[in-house]
């Protein structure tokens, strides 16, 4: 049965993401294999140099670029301002993913922060992470997606208006609701529904690319020049723009939660990095060119789909055909980051982290329902309570507390583990500045714009500490759960993988 679960997981970063919340208690060799626990299916290093940058691309490009222009746009006050953060979002994230391929090829078992924070700070940090990732970074990347999906799918019928906000969240849920019965049917559908959608996200970004060079050749560059015209943003103002533009830029690390699974890691990983990171860059400044192509920064700014205007301009009588490859695109992410999600719970549970239910599977489907279904619930919770901005702003913020320890972990261990074999050793400056910028990323909003989901943030992950002092450090149950966890057996047909014929 966890062969299985973990046949789906080979998949790419899913699969080991499992390992990085494995925290707590040190189990090394069930750390290694990941979820083989039962040695059905092993995680071969499948991945070439080819498949390590095609998992890096096709995690990256996203929502994002067909939804945060417009929202940095209006952080930055200017079109010149705003391509320039679009270029440094592209910048820091190569440079973070370049002290990740150190720390990848350093230790070279999956699961990025989790094993890293294990080495550099011990098991509580560790366990802080998987905490977070499972209760708050997860189900908020599934919400954001959704919600561009939405925006996308009900822009598609009210072309020059505002689509409702609540039509939208409905949207929202019911794209939730058709992953979640994707993801608890087959293991196998899910991965099918993958494929197919990353291709046509590449597609979208193809059209624009082109549409945007034709609309150029024919001289319509007005709205690039007087690129900085506009007043200057604030400190604050400019870390939020960040938040906005490296949404887009997320899952620069995703290579890293599969090492185990690359080929000959300590060459293929920084390789991957080094190309997949700049070719998303490119792709990002060609398609902010190619919506200036089209239309003014005001315009953009007002558009609620900035791709949906784009087709509408420029594609003639194919423009229909922009709302629904965005909608292909994003519903594709959004079934992959349930994937992962639903795996990362499992594993978390397994190690007792979690309540031991979320770690069971379907009887029959052999798919972990009840932590797809938990995911789901809080992403439901996220679309109904907030908006894509203010949700990418509570992610970013988020994020970057961890990436930024992910870089104080490596300059750490140059101390703690001087010898330790480093195939890949990054200058000290790369780690020194990201965690420099992260640092300024996660205060400076909270200083020029304090909004309270940045204390809730803050809280929530200090609040790990309740549960990981009596339910994982010293290993107590209460009586009762074992009732709990009945009733939900019975209810959603699922057992524990150990007890599953193989
Ligand atoms: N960059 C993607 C987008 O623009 C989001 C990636 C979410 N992160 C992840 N690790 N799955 O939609």
């Amino acid at each position: 049965s966890n062969g299985t679960m973990c046949a789906n997981g080979t998949e790419g970063p899913e699969a080991t993401e499992t390992d990085s919340s494995g925290t707590g208690r040190m189990r090394k060799p069930l750390e290694r294999n990941g979820s083989t626990q039962n040695d059905t299916v092993h995680l071969e290093r499948r991945l070439g140099l080819f498949s390590g940058v095609a998992l890096i691309v096709g995690t990256m490009i996203g929502s994002g670029i067909f939804v945060s222009p417009s929202g940095l746009l209006v952080r930055t006050g200017s079109v010149g301002v705003s391509f320039i953060i679009w270029l440094a979002c592209g910048l820091l994230s190569l440079l973070g993913a370049l002290a990740y391929a150190e720390l990848g090829t350093m230790n070279t078992s999956s699961g990025a922060e989790w094993a890293y924070f294990m080495d550099a700070y011990g098991p509580a940090p560790a366990f802080l992470f998987s905490w977070v990732s499972t209760l708050v970074l997860k189900p908020s990347q599934m919400a954001i997606i959704c919600l561009s999906f939405a925006q996308y799918a009900v822009e598609a019928f009210v072309t020059e208006c505002d689509p409702p906000r609540g039509v939208v969240k409905m949207v929202a849920l019911v794209a939730i609701v058709m992953i979640l019965f994707v993801n608890c049917y087959s293991v196998n559908l899910g991965m099918a529904v993958q494929n197919v959608f990353t291709a046509a996200k590449l597609v979208a970004v193809v059209i624009v690319i082109c549409g945007g060079a034709w609309k150029l050749l024919q001289g319509n560059t007005q709205h690039l020049s007087h690129a900085f015209d506009g007043p200057m943003p604030n400190i604050g103002a400019i870390a939020t723009a960040f938040y906005t533009g490296l949404w887009a830029y997320d899952g620069w690390n995703n290579l890293n939660y599969v090492t185990e699974e690359i080929k000959n890691p300590s060459k293929n990983l920084p390789r991957s990095i080094m190309i997949g990171i700049p070719l998303v860059t490119l792709c990002y400044a060609l398609i902010n060119i190619s919506y200036l192509a089209a239309m003014s920064a005001q315009e953009m700014i007002e558009s609620e789909a900035v791709a949906v205007t784009f087709g509408n301009r420029i594609l003639g009588a194919l423009a229909w055909l922009m709302p629904l490859s965005v909608t292909v695109s994003t519903f594709g992410s959004a079934n992959g980051t349930l994937f992962a999600a639903g795996r990362l719970c499992f594993a978390a549970s397994r190690e007792g982290h979690l309540l031991d239910i979320l770690s069971y599977v379907h009887v029959r489907r052999l798919t972990p329902a009840p932590g797809l279904i938990f995911h789901s619930l809080i992403a439901s919770a996220m679309v109904l309570h907030g908006t894509i901005d203010s949700l990418i702003d509570f992610f970013s913020f988020t994020a970057w507390i961890f990436y930024g320890g992910a870089m104080l972990a490596l300059i750490v261990m140059r101390y703690t583990k001087p010898n330790h074999p480093r195939p890949y050793k990054v200058p000290i400056v790369i780690p020194v500045v990201v965690l420099i910028i992260s640092v300024y990323l996660v205060a400076a909003p909270i200083f020029q714009t304090p909004r309270i989901e940045y204390l809730y943030a803050l809280l929530f992950i200090f609040a790990g500490l309740i549960f990981y002092v009596p339910f994982v450090k010293l290993g107590m149950t209460p009586r009762f759960m074992n009732k709990v966890t009945l009733f939900f057996q019975l209810l959603l047909e699922v057992v524990p993988t150990s007890s599953m014929a193989m």
